[in-house]
Formats: structure tokens, C-alpha cells, sequence
């Protein structure tokens, strides 16, 4: 089986995109919801967030976020602890899934994941699809869908890693500027040229 990633900045189109895939047979295994999946009550992360901040969670295993929030939030030790407990358990249940989708012989599969390249995940990927977006387009995104003020929206975006290394690192690229049906051509597109028997495992294609 083919795993490949999707990513891409916030508001870029990640989840419109893997809707999409989804609609025409292809699993996306979601990051965002494996995140909620091993904090819910007694999930695999619980115990380790107990150890270490014993306020945090309730004798129903269930996870106090706003305590948890108010622990990491502007402290960059606690947020770094908070990762180095749910990021390998959200990789390895990644991980897990793909191996099951492989299983039943899936020939193609995605893993949608706003931190592919900051986190370095490439390597246990059959390449990367970028969800591009121009920066005022985002920025306008952003603002819509959140219901941030310019200033904010910006601040977000500064955050993130800049659009030309996204660039240079994606094997696939899918621009989400225009209507939406532009969009869905293109990932049809894309899944015709992914899914084309000669279509080798590690093409180096232009994007
Ligand atoms: N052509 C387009 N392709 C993708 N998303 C679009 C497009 N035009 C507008 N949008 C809107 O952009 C917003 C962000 O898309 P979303 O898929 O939620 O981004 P992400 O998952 O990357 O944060 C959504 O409200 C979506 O409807
Ligand atoms: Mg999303």
C-alpha cells in the first residue's frame, strides 16, 4: 500500500481535501481526531498526563483540558512534556491503522496531519500532498472560519513553517486559491495520475 500525507498550513484546505478522497474511496486516517482519541477517558495518554499533573485528571479518567491548558499555556517545557507523551501514541495508533488498511489490501491510503514536516514524519510516508493556499487567501480563511481578528489570524500564521519550504518538501501539490470545484477537479486529478498502473511508487513527478 501507498501512504502518502496530507498537509498544509491552517485553513490551507487539509480537511476539505481528505472529505473529498474520502467521497471517492480512498481512508484518510486522521490525526486531529487520534489526538481527541487518546486523551478521551482512560485513553492510552491518560496515565502518563496524571503522573504529571495529578489536578488534571478526574477519578473518572476523564482529562480536565482547561487545567491542562492552563499547565502548558506560554510554558514551553510543559507544552514540549505535554507532546512527548501524545505524539508517539498518535503516530503509533497512526501507524496501526495503516498497517490494517494495507492488510485488507488497500492499494493507496492518506494521513491527514497539520505537522508532517515539522515534525519530521516524511520518512514513514510514499511522499507528501501539500494543501497550498496564498498567504492573503489564507489570511482571509483564517479569519472567516475561526471568527479572528486580522492581527490574531496574522499571528497564527507567523507561527507556522513558511509556504516555500512546504513547497520545496511536497511531492504533490494541490492549490486551494479558487472555488472549490477547482479543488475537487484536482484531487481527481491527482488520484487518476496516483492510481495509473505504471504509476511507480516513488515517481518524481513535477508539481
Ligand atoms: N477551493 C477551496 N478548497 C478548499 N477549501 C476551501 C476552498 N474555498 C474555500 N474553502 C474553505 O476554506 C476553509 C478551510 O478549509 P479546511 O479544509 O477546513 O482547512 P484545514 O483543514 O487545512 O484547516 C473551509 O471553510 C473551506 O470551505
Ligand atoms: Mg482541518
Amino acid at each position: 500500500m501507498r501512504l502518502l500525507g496530507l498537509t498544509g498550513g491552517i485553513a490551507s484546505g487539509k480537511s476539505t481535501i481528505a472529505q473529498m478522497l474520502r467521497e471517492d474511496g480512498v481512508p484518510v486516517i486522521d490525526a486531529d481526531l487520534l489526538a481527541r482519541e487518546v486523551v478521551e477517558p482512560w485513553g492510552p495518554a491518560i496515565d502518563r498526563i496524571r503522573a504529571r499533573w495529578p489536578d488534571c485528571v478526574g477519578p473518572d479518567g476523564r482529562l480536565d483540558r482547561a487545567r491542562l491548558g492552563a499547565h502548558v499555556f506560554d510554558r514551553p517545557e510543559e507544552l514540549a512534556a505535554l507532546e512527548a507523551i501524545v505524539h508517539p501514541l498518535i503516530e503509533a495508533e497512526a501507524r496501526r491503522r495503516a498497517d490494517a488498511l494495507a492488510r485488507e489490501g488497500r492499494p493507496l491510503a492518506f494521513y491527514e496531519a497539520a505537522l508532517i514536516f515539522e515534525k519530521e514524519l516524511e520518512r514513514g510516508l510514499d511522499g507528501v500532498l501539500l494543501a497550498a493556499v496564498s498567504p492573503e487567501i489564507q489570511l482571509a480563511r483564517v479569519q472567516a472560519r475561526d471568527g479572528l481578528s486580522e492581527s490574531d489570524a496574522r499571528k497564527r500564521l507567523a507561527a507556522q513553517l513558511p509556504l516555500e519550504e512546504k513547497l520545496r518538501r511536497a511531492r504533490y501539490v494541490v492549490w486551494t486559491d479558487g472555488p472549490i470545484e477547482q479543488t475537487r477537479g484536482r484531487v481527481l486529478d491527482l488520484l487518476r495520475t496516483l492510481r495509473r498502473p505504471e504509476s511507480p511508487a516513488h515517481p518524481e513527478e513535477p508539481k
